[in-house]
C-alpha cells in the first residue's frame, strides 16, 4: 500500500517539474553545505573585487548568486529550527538583496555599506555555528 503511493508521488508530473524548476538541490549534507559557503565565499571575493572597481555588472550577478546561496541556507537552518542562524541567514540574503537594488540604480556607495552588512552576518553565523577542525576542515555546529 505505502509503496504504491510513493510510486504515485514520484510519478505525478507536477513533483517532477516542480523538481526540475528548482535552480540547485537543496542542501541536504554537510557536503553540500560545505560546497555552497565555498561559492558565497568566491562570490563574495568577486563582489568586493567589482565593487572597488566599479563593475557593476559583475556585482550585480555576484549579489545574486550569494542571495540565491543564502537563501538555501536559509532553508537548511529553517529545517533545523535554528533560530540565530536562520536571523542571520535571512539577513545575509537581504543584504545581498540591498547590494542587487542599489547597483541597479548605480549607487556604489549604498552597495558597498549593504555588503558591510552581509560582511557582518559570516562573522555572526561563524562564530555561534562554524566549528574549526584540526586538520584546517570546518563542519557545522
Ligand atoms: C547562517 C550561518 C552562516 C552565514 C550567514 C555564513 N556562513 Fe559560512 N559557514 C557556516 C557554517 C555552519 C560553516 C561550516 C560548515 C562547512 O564548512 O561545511 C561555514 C563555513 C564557511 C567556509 C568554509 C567552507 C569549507 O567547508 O571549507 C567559508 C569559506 C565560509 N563559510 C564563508 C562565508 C562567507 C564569506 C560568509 C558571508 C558572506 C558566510 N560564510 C556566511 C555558516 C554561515
Amino acid at each position: 500500500m505505502n509503496a504504491w503511493i510513493a510510486v504515485a508521488v514520484l510519478l505525478a508530473p507536477g513533483v517532477v517539474d516542480a523538481q526540475a524548476l528548482l535552480p540547485r538541490p537543496a542542501i541536504t549534507t554537510q557536503e553540500d553545505y560545505s560546497d555552497a559557503m565555498k561559492d558565497i565565499a568566491a562570490q563574495n571575493t568577486l563582489l568586493r573585487k567589482s565593487l572597488t572597481s566599479k563593475s557593476e555588472g559583475d556585482a550585480i550577478s555576484a549579489a545574486a548568486r550569494l542571495e540565491a546561496n543564502f537563501k538555501k541556507v536559509l532553508a537548511y537552518w529553517d529545517d533545523k529550527q535554528v533560530e540565530d542562524a536562520r536571523a542571520e541567514a535571512t539577513k545575509a540574503a537581504a543584504a545581498a538583496q540591498d547590494i542587487a537594488k542599489a547597483l541597479q540604480n548605480h549607487d556604489i556607495q549604498g552597495a558597498t555599506t549593504a555588503s558591510q552588512a552581509l560582511a557582518g552576518t559570516c562573522m555572526a553565523c561563524h562564530a555561534a555555528h562554524r566549528d574549526r577542525l584540526t586538520d584546517g576542515f570546518y563542519k557545522i555546529k
